[in-house]
């Protein structure tokens, strides 16, 4: 599963992740999300009030819930923003917790065992270090969840389309989904 959680439409991530996605072996099950058409409420923790303290799902977080647990791999398709996924991003992450906390879901043993895969774009064309925090959130969260993490696949550019003059990343995305990927 591609998550797009760019702010913005035909966005540089998504057109990286695109051409990773090319190289996907022929008849290899993709589906695309785009976090900005399933809108999420403001994230309550509800944690620790006791009893069924979060709802089932309804409507797009029922999706959501059920295409993350569906997916052999779930490729995270986010521009850095302000040196960390975007916000759509996270607050997808965080709708985690609730949903670690249905046990008729099976969340954590669901995820157990796939692959989590992250794509990104900066403006900062000379130092991915600045792309560390983004990289953090998503491999800790493999980690945390007993997932495979798959690295990072980054790009480089600020306005919409300057990925295409980015043909290190390019070329990179030619086998991105070919590397090996173990449990971290
Ligand atoms: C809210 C916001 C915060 C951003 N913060 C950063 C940042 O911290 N570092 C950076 O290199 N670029 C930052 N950018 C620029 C985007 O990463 C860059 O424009 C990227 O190409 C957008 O990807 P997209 O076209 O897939 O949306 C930010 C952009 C926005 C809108």
């Amino acid at each position: 599963m591609f998550l797009l959680g760019s702010h913005r439409l035909d966005g540089n991530a998504e057109i990286l992740a695109r051409e990773a996605a090319q190289q996907l072996a022929p008849g290899t099950t993709q589906r695309w999300l785009r976090l900005h058409d399933l809108p999420l409420p403001r994230f309550e923790d509800r944690r620790h009030l006791g009893g069924h303290s979060f709802q089932p799902p309804v409507g797009d977080e029922q999706l959501l819930l059920e295409a993350t647990v569906e997916a052999t791999d779930l490729v995270i398709v986010s521009p850095l923003y302000w040196y960390a996924v975007s916000a759509d991003t996270k607050l997808y992450l965080d709708y985690w917790s609730a949903w670690l906390h249905l046990p008729e879901v099976g969340f954590r043993s669901r995820m157990a065992g796939g692959t989590l895969w992250g794509v990104t774009v900066t403006s900062h064309r000379d130092d991915d270090s600045k792309v560390d925090p983004l990289i953090g959130t998503l491999r800790n969260t493999a980690e945390y969840m007993g997932m495979n993490w798959g690295g990072a696949l980054i790009g480089h550019g600020n306005r919409p389309g300057d990925i295409r003059a980015d043909t290190d990343a390019l070329r990179a995305a030619k086998s991105y989904f070919a590397r090996q990927v173990a449990a971290v």
